[in-house]
């Protein structure tokens, strides 16, 4: 049975102390009332190791939202894989289109980072998804199979296990423009049939594939509804925790 998942993506934002004060009010209001999903906290690096330590027994999950695609050495200012598992993180979010876009990271790019991420030890969420001007050339399906193929699927069946992936629609990221759920569905149900393609019925059946894109307590219901969709990857609304809570609270 695939999990069902809320993950934040804090991208960047918050300070040290103010993820510290988001990530206590989350535990606290998690810990009066248990989420019906798994909870992720995908947070930039300088709050990992801290988070992890005040998170461990507690029901949410922490992430890194990068790694380096080198294992170590002379790369400055880079953080690897390893180094992201030692501060106690279980994830880490690769593959996002901000990085893509905007970090130049190719598929090669990506495909070395999630080797490194799961020979680390790391599970990864794996963001794919179209640009407005593709969904508009009606090529979010060959977009989606193209960016699982040229970074994810030469993985084993074992290693599949550790994939999550996360439809992020490009046009919807930050917009407020949120693709409906019928959009959502459609693409998901076709994204778990390439995994199928490659990896069986079975494991594309336990594979949790997440909605993300202007993702929120009102819309998440009726997301989160649909057969193919397992949860979201939120941004904006996972930077205050009744927010966040709302979107958790949607697998109720
Ligand atoms: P928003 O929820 O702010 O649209 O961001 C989605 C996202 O990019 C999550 O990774």
């Amino acid at each position: 049975m695939r999990k069902k998942i809320v993950a934040g993506n804090w991208k960047m934002n918050k300070t040290l102390q103010e993820g510290v004060a988001l990530a206590t009010e989350l535990k606290n209001i998690l810990a009066a009332e248990k989420p019906n999903c798994e909870v992720i906290i995908g947070t930039p690096f300088i709050h990992l190791a801290t988070l992890s330590e005040m998170l461990k027994d507690s029901v949410i999950a922490v992430s890194a939202e990068n790694c380096a695609n080198k294992e170590s050495g002379a790369y400055t200012g880079e953080v690897s894989a390893a180094m992201v598992k030692s501060t106690g993180a279980e994830y880490v979010i690769l593959g996002h289109s901000e990085r893509r876009e905007y970090y130049n990271e190719t598929p090669e790019i990506l495909k070395e980072k999630v080797d490194l991420a799961l020979a680390n030890g790391l599970k990864v969420i794996f963001c794919i998804g179209e640009s407005l001007a593709q969904r508009e050339a009606n090529e979010q399906e060959a977009v989606c199979k193209a960016e699982l193929q040229g970074s994810v699927f030469h993985l084993t069946a074992e290693q599949w296990k550790n994939i999550v992936i996360a439809y992020e629609p490009i046009w919807a990221i930050g917009t407020g423009k949120t693709a409906t759920a019928e959009q959502a569905e459609e693409i998901h149900a076709f994204i778990r049939k390439c995994v199928a393609d490659v990896y069986g019925a079975q494991a594309a059946d336990d594979t949790s594939i997440l909605y993300g894109g202007s993702c929120k307590a009102s819309n998440a219901p009726e997301l989160f509804s649909k057969p193919d969709i397992d949860g979201g990857l939120i941004g904006g609304a996972s930077l205050k925790a009744p927010d966040f809570k709302g979107i958790i609270d949607a697998w109720k």
